[in-house]
């Protein structure tokens, strides 16, 4: 390839995350279906490939496709027994009809309504964050001011009470690791253990709905059991909502904030902060793709795929095409179509929360321009997650 040196996805090096932009550029220019040994898949990297693949779910299967379990070693396997295909029946993961059932059901907790009833929330959560964190004038952004808003507000939207908010983010970083991104063997016995526990805790939050209803997700859904859905499908639904809520969007956030600053462009004006968001998820997606099964042969750009293979659709890569972003390394805080990106998917399985996701960004962002405007960063390295499907960073200095 043109650029050289860097022949392979490599999860394991510190590039794979943070600047892949080059050698994705390679692969939509030379090799646009490419086989990666390194991920065991094939990648699809051109914006109209990756949004014509999200489109076609006959095609390109969501069955068993977003977790890893498939990789878990026997003894991790014995463990969790019948929870060994944990996720085989969440919402993302399965194709037409059941995910047309599945995505109905969960769609009656995120009516525009309910999604910007949370606003006022939020926005709050974010000033008592500040009340606390402000006077300090240093902090570490991750862990002491990005996630805190973000996991108050899916406990509350869920019913986690308060006092169980730390136990539950606990064991939802575990299984994330479980299920989504490679681990060691030893490691994988630990994190099965936390995730039965876990397991355990959901089952009695949906038991406690079931006799006493109250005004939250988990009430809403358990009222289904039944008639639209079964009680694993509700479990899977209330995990997987509460690690959409407690990761994706602080990752995007952080990774927002740091843009912003390099960039010169903090505070963000309110007029432009639209813009900004969608901006910033282009330049740097918390989600860098999607996994399909191909359903058959699939033949494109002269490469067979051939059916059962793993397919990457890159949406990191889809949001730096050329053809769709001009010079798409630099930020544009106004660029017009910005929103073109496809970091909450595309088509069917288009992310549930993306109007929930976008409603915390803007208003996280509004209340810290207003509230830390002097943010700047301290001099300190910057570094990435390892992880096959998502960017974030471990940590991110700041002073003010
Ligand atoms: C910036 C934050 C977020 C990003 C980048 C993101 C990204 C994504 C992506 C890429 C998909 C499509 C998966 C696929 O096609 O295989 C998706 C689906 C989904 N997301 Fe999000 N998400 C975010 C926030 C959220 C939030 C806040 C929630 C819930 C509170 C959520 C819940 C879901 C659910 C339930 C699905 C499955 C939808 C389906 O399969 O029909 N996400 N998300």
């Amino acid at each position: 390839m043109s650029n050289g040196m860097i022949e392979d996805f490599d999860v394991g090096s510190d590039w794979h995350v943070a600047a892949p932009y080059e050698f994705l550029a390679g692969l939509r220019r030379e090799r646009p279906v490419f086989h990666s040994e390194h991920l065991g898949a094939y990648v699809l990297t051109r914006h109209a490939d990756v949004r014509a693949a999200y489109g076609d779910p006959k095609r390109f299967s969501s069955e068993g496709s977003l977790t890893i379990s498939r990789s878990l070693t026997r003894e991790t396997r014995d463990k969790l027994g019948e929870h060994g295909s944990f996720l085989s029946s969440f919402v993302a993961n399965v194709d037409p009809p059941d995910h047309t059932r599945l995505r109905r059901s969960v769609s009656k907790a995120f009516t525009p309504r309910a999604v910007s009833a949370m606003e006022q929330h939020f926005r709050q959560l974010n000033e008592d964050l500040l009340d606390r964190v402000a006077p300090k004038g240093e902090a570490d952004f991750v862990s002491e001011i990005g996630h805190e808003p973000s996991i108050k507000l899916t406990a509350r939207f869920i019913g986690v009470p308060e006092a169980d908010e730390g136990f539950v983010q606990a064991h939802v970083k575990d299984w994330f690791q479980l299920f989504l991104s490679p681990q060691p063997p030893d490691r994988q016995l630990e994190l099965a253990d936390s995730f039965l526990t876990y397991l355990d805790y959901v089952d009695r939050l949906v038991a406690s709905r079931a006799k006493e209803p109250r005004d939250d997700f988990t009430s809403l859904m358990t009222s289904l059991i039944g008639s639209e859905l079964s009680h694993r499908e509700v479990v899977e639904l209330i995990s997987t909502i509460l690690l959409g809520g407690n990761d994706t969007v602080p990752n995007q956030l952080a990774n927002s904030v740091l843009r912003l600053l390099r960039e010169d462009a903090w505070p963000v004006p309110p007029p432009l902060i639209q813009n900004a968001v969608e901006e910033c998820m282009r330049i740097d997606g918390a989600s860098l793709g999607s996994f399909r099964y191909a359903a058959t042969d699939i033949s494109l750009h002269d490469v067979i795929i051939p059916g059962k293979s793993l397919v990457l659709l890159s949406t990191d890569s889809a949001a730096h095409d050329e053809t769709v972003f001009p010079d798409p390394e630099r930020f544009v805080i106004d660029r017009p179509n910005a929103d073109a990106h496809m970091v909450f998917g595309y088509g069917i399985h288009f992310c549930v929360g993306a109007a929930l996701g976008r409603l915390q960004l803007r208003t996280a962002l509004d209340v810290l321009g207003r509230r830390l405007p002097g943010l700047r960063l301290a001099d300190e390295p910057i570094v990435y997650r390892k992880s096959i499907v998502g960017r974030g960073l471990t940590a991110l200095r700041v002073t003010w």
